[in-house]
């Protein structure tokens, strides 16, 4: 039977460690992280995700200012919003919730934020720095997710590392840190063939792929480590649910280690956009 990571309790270590470290740059430096978050429209889930954010800033003693946009804002409108948090120096990270409108297009968003103040690693510059190893901020998920499989396993090196997709937001970014870790990588996405098989083999087994439940037990290797990124909302049996991407009740009885969904990747996902908050602040303070 498997360990299940707690991403909750771990979550929580890594924010008291925060919560010290912003008390500690308010009493030397005066220096308080702030974060502005910006909301387009009214998609149920971003709001949800949104609120969480704001809620452990506000457990860790960081600012956030919120801004709630109306649904029809135009790119023009998002960008010179965007341009004014860029030049605003007591606002160290800005987040922009994904998904945006259909009208506005997100690379355009994504790259217009100023690179040292891109809490969520998207934008070209912080991606190009992940690639080549000069890890400035590093997206929230893929780094949660490596932080779990490090306090679980200690050393990665050499280990087979399989990723089920091959998003900008997750698969990539966790191909470029698994590859720091000299992890043997591969990134498996919907045209890999033979996927069991190539699940069957890794030692590492990271799901993101958005299918509820698509990963069954017998893809997992015995002792294997799977991080399950998945969160899904189904209807089982007339009552709503979250899962997953892997079929966790099968996937116990093979894997090693795995996340629960919830519970597992989620709050340590929270957890990193506070370390790049605070790690933001600290970079354009000179105090790093
Ligand atoms: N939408 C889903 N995940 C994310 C994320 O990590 N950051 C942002 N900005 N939007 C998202």
């Amino acid at each position: 039977m498997a360990t299940i990571i707690d991403g909750k309790a771990f979550a929580n270590k890594v924010s008291e460690k925060l919560a010290e470290e912003v008390k500690q740059l308010r009493a030397e430096h005066g220096l308080r992280p702030c974060i502005a978050v910006v909301l387009v429209g009214e998609d149920p889930a971003s709001q949800v995700y949104v609120r969480n954010k704001i809620k452990r800033c506000e457990e860790l003693d960081i600012e956030s200012r919120e801004h709630r946009l109306d649904a029809a804002t135009s790119q023009e409108q998002l960008l010179s919003l965007i341009d004014e948090l860029n030049n605003d120096s007591s606002v160290h990270g800005i987040l922009v919730q994904l998904p945006v409108p259909d009208q506005i297009d997100d690379a355009a968003v994504i790259n217009a934020i100023a690179a040292h103040k891109d809490v969520d690693g998207f934008n070209v510059a912080n991606v190009g720095a992940l690639s080549t190893g000069n890890n400035l901020l590093v997206p929230c998920t893929p780094l949660g997710s490596l932080m779990m499989l490090e306090d679980h396993l200690g050393d990665l090196s050499g280990l087979n590392a399989v990723i089920v997709g091959r998003s900008n937001i997750v698969g990539k970014p966790m191909a470029n840190l698994l590859l720091q870790k000299h992890c043997t990588v591969t990134i498996a996405h919907s045209r890999t063939r033979d996927l069991a098989d190539v699940c069957r083999r890794a030692d590492i087994l990271v799901a993101a792929v958005g299918r509820p439940q698509f990963i069954q037990g017998d893809w997992i290797k015995p002792g294997a480590t799977v991080i399950d990124v998945g969160i899904n909302r189904i209807d089982d049996n007339g009552k709503s649910r979250l899962v997953g991407d892997v079929d966790f009740d099968a996937a116990i009885e093979h894997a090693g280690a795995i996340t629960p969904v919830p519970g597992g990747v989620g709050p340590m996902t929270i957890a990193c956009l506070m370390h790049n908050t605070v790690r933001a602040a600290k970079q354009q303070n000179g105090l790093v």
